[in-house]
């Protein structure tokens, strides 16, 4: 179900009105939807029915602490990749117990704090990180859990910039390695091996790259088996795709159906790391326009919002669907390119799009909730924008917009 839809020729988040919502809190200004949120949780959640599971939501995806509070709140786990991403995690109520802490590069005082707070697993990505965790756990005087993520080595056919499972990436270790790196770990004092995980990228829209991964991980955990290496949890990571324009990509019940029978019978417990499936279609971005400037080649929109509140589009080539927040039944629909204010030529949200427009429109960025407001910098000085969460017919504003003051916060000046 989309809980963003129109209701005569008005766009509505839930049972708000778009344009209340601008009216009320400015734009640009982010706006998801919490049944949305939970719905799309929950599909992850059912779908395993009583095989054991834990649904860790990659924070990464969108930080904001009242969504992490509600993803809390329906029992969700948490996949982190940095000190801060746990601070945000704890902030909103997570539980210490159920966050998995990924990432190339775990600082020592990351990997400390994580300790100090007993997290469930580190996932482990470099040899060298397992040496630092096991000297750092005996100083800290606990067992740290560990997994090894691998690189199972699979095209995920999706954008290179977000490709991760093949072996030219940073990610993960290879096959070969892992099962020494295995052996390294159960001889360890302060080690506690616990599971094995992978993640191979993000917005795959089939499901053959996360099933031949699965093999792959099989074939490791039964090598592991076979030397009495006994793992309680497989982690498979993120990167179901959702649909942007026209992808068909598995819904959350078939993707994890699929996992399951290729399982067949084995009872670990598994983990999955969604970030995209879950806040991406549970989210817009609203902007309005400032200026139409037509010109010889090219109709250009200049928009309130920019490649620094939304980088997709600039980043990745992005298609984002955008839509207007009223219909309007007169005018004339024209090609239009919807950019920014910022100073760059790759600062757009959308090119060549079809609309019938006029300064003062509002506009909405579809599929926005995930690495929308979490990609977001301050490019220009801009101060970020604003979010709000709608429920039902009530709206919260999740964060102010930023003021120009807290940019410079803290700078100084020389004496
Ligand atoms: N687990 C790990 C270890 C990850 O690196 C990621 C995403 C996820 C889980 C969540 O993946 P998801 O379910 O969201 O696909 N900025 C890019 C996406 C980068 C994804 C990075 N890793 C974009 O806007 O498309």
């Amino acid at each position: 179900m989309d809980f963003f839809s129109y209701r005569q020729q008005a766009l509505f988040a839930e049972d708000v009105a778009a344009s209340s919502i601008a009216a009320d809190y400015g734009t640009p200004c982010y706006v998801y939807s919490r049944a949305a949120l939970e719905q799309h949780w929950q599909a992850f959640d059912r779908a395993f029915g009583a095989h054991p599971h834990l649904i860790c939501y990659a924070v990464k995806a969108n930080s904001n602490i009242a969504l992490l509070n509600l993803l809390a709140r329906l029992g969700s786990g948490f996949d982190i990749v940095s000190l801060g991403e746990m601070q945000r995690v704890l902030a909103a109520g997570g539980r210490p117990g159920d966050i998995v802490f990924s990432g190339v590069g775990k600082r020592e005082d990351e990997i400390l704090a994580a300790l100090k707070a007993g997290i469930r697993c580190f996932n482990v990505e470099v040899s060298g990180e397992l040496d630092r965790i096991n000297e750092l756990a005996g100083q800290v005087g606990v067992l740290a859990p560990v997994s090894f993520r691998v690189n199972p080595d699979v095209d995920a056919k999706t954008h290179p910039y977000i490709s991760t499972g093949l072996k030219e990436n940073k990610f993960g270790i290879d096959i070969d390695s892992a099962i020494h790196e295995y052996r390294r770990a159960a001889a360890m004092p302060n080690i506690k091996v616990v599971g094995i995980d992978c993640h191979i990228g993000s917005q795959l829209t089939g499901l053959n790259p996360f099933l031949d991964a699965l093999d792959r991980v099989l074939a490791v955990v039964d090598l592991l088996a076979a030397e009495g290496i006994k793992l309680q949890h497989l982690d498979l990571g993120g990167g179901l795709g959702i649909r942007y324009r026209d992808e068909f990509p598995p819904s959350p019940e078939e993707y994890v159906a699929a996992l399951l029978q290729r399982l067949g019978g084995r009872d670990f417990e598994i983990l999955l790391e969604p970030g995209r499936a879950i806040v991406g279609n549970a989210g817009i971005l609203l902007t309005k326009v400032e200026y139409l400037k037509p010109t010889a080649n090219k109709n250009f929109a200049i928009v309130d919002a920019a490649m620094n509140d939304l980088l997709r589009p600039a980043l990745y080539s992005a298609w984002q669907d955008i839509v207007p927040a009223e219909l309007a039944d007169s005018g004339q629909e024209l090609e239009w390119d919807i950019v920014g204010p910022v100073c760059e030529t790759g600062d757009f949200l959308g090119k060549g799009r079809l609309l019938k427009l006029a300064p003062g429109d509002l506009l909405a960025v579809r599929s926005a909730g995930a690495y929308g407001f979490s990609m977001s910098s301050n490019y220009n000085s801009r101060p970020r924008a604003a979010e709000v969460i709608v429920d039902g017919n009530s709206c919260h504003l999740v964060r102010e917009r930023e003021t120009v003051q807290q940019l410079w916060a803290g700078e100084r000046l020389l004496p």
